[in-house]
């Protein structure tokens, strides 16, 4: 499957209407086109053509049963692809649409079998990203998009990372910059007794909570609820996965765990291993007096206040540990309040689950 990708840069505020244009046509032609959403960069195809959809998996390297989100520009779109659109998800969409929350609904007749691996329900959500949404418009149909990875790799939060991963395979990536939240949808099932988060995400659970109190969500361990996983295919455990080895060191006690940083990667050094440190700038800091080296390759992720910046940076910065040539990522997981319970979830999933406790 090689062919020429078209790598066209556009505006995110103004973006050129003959580029949109030509996207559009390839969405509607049955073709590929990588696109900017405010989470990460999506894979996108004709949400009603399975053949198109068909293409995703091929290009990805996906396994056929794990669903793909639906993305529309306006809630009116959403009533094709559902069989009921209850007053809770009117309200949700109200409040946090256009923005990073996918809703899991039945799906109707409309939705081919392949964008919902035959779960009965369709995932749908309505990026907030003026190029994501004019893309839809131009297209005139729903957008099926994963994240625009091959699997198991790490999401692309830069169009660069498309490229890496799907250049030669697919028709056209459309270059808008980095993305703003750099981790994906909050996935959030309406469709049992009670609302449960399926895949923390760039909205935090506590937002949820405001609007659904008996929402369900993952504890900061992870599911610990194997029938969660099999509702949500796609939240399995190896994920986001850099080449290198990682390990995730997890514990409240700051001064412990640095010491535990230390002893992990002076040990690996003396392995003949090249360590990427992956750390917020207190901890990374705190390790300064760690022998430098070029078996050494510190990545600062901001102050540990900013827990957004941390989620912006991190698939970025595994994927750039991966080309510094390390051998073992080691990081340290945030605490789960907020945008940390997502944090945690992709760590633990980049360490296809190597998380040590430090008590
Ligand atoms: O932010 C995002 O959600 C990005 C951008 C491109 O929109 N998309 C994304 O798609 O992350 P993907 O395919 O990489 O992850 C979608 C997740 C998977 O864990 C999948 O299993 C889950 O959503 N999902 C999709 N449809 C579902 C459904 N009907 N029921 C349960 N889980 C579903
Ligand atoms: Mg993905």
């Amino acid at each position: 499957m090689s062919r020429v990708t078209e790598i066209v840069w556009v505006d995110a505020q103004h973006p050129d209407p003959g580029d949109l244009a030509r996207a559009g046509s390839y969405i509607r032609a049955g073709q590929l086109v990588a696109f900017p959403t405010e989470t990460v960069y999506g894979l996108g195809a004709n949400a009603l053509d399975a053949a198109a959809v068909a293409g995703i998996f091929a290009a990805k390297g996906r396994p056929a049963d794990d669903p793909l989100i639906v993305h529309v520009a306006d809630l009116d779109a959403v009533a094709a692809l559902v069989t009921v659109l209850p007053p809770i998800a009117r309200a949700l969409a109200a409040r946090f649409w256009p923005g990073p929350l996918t809703l899991v609904l039945p799906h109707s007749p409309a939705v081919p079998a392949n964008v919902t691996a035959g779960l009965g329900t369709v995932g749908v959500r309505m990026p907030a990203h003026p190029v994501a949404l004019a893309l839809i418009r131009a297209a005139g149909t729903p957008i099926a998009a994963p994240s625009a990875n091959l699997f198991t790799r790490p999401s692309p939060t830069r169009a660069a990372d498309v490229a890496a991963d799907l250049g030669g395979r697919i028709a056209m990536i459309l270059d808008a910059g980095p993305t703003a939240h750099g981790v994906e949808s909050t996935v959030l099932d309406l469709t049992g007794d009670q609302p449960r988060v399926l895949r923390p995400g760039a909205l935090t659970v506590e937002a949820l909570r405001a609007v659904l109190p008996d929402l369900a969500a993952p504890g900061p361990a992870g599911p610990t609820d194997p029938a969660a996983a099999r509702r949500s295919p796609g939240t399995m455990l190896k994920h986001y996965s850099p080449r290198a080895e990682v390990l995730v060191l997890d514990g409240e006690d700051t001064a412990r765990v640095r010491a535990a940083l230390a002893d992990v990667v002076g040990a690996a050094r003396t392995g003949g291993r090249r360590v990427g440190l992956l750390l917020v700038d207190e901890d990374l800091a705190a390790l300064a007096a760690l022998p430098p080296g070029p078996d050494l390759v510190p990545l600062a992720l901001g102050p540990g206040i900013d827990l957004p910046g941390q989620a912006r940076r991190l698939f970025a910065a595994l994927r750039d540990l991966d080309q510094a040539g390390v051998d073992l990522i080691v990081t340290r997981a945030p605490a789960s309040a907020g945008l940390g319970l997502t944090v945690r979830d992709r760590l633990r999933r980049a360490a296809s689950g190597r998380v040590q406790r430090v008590e």
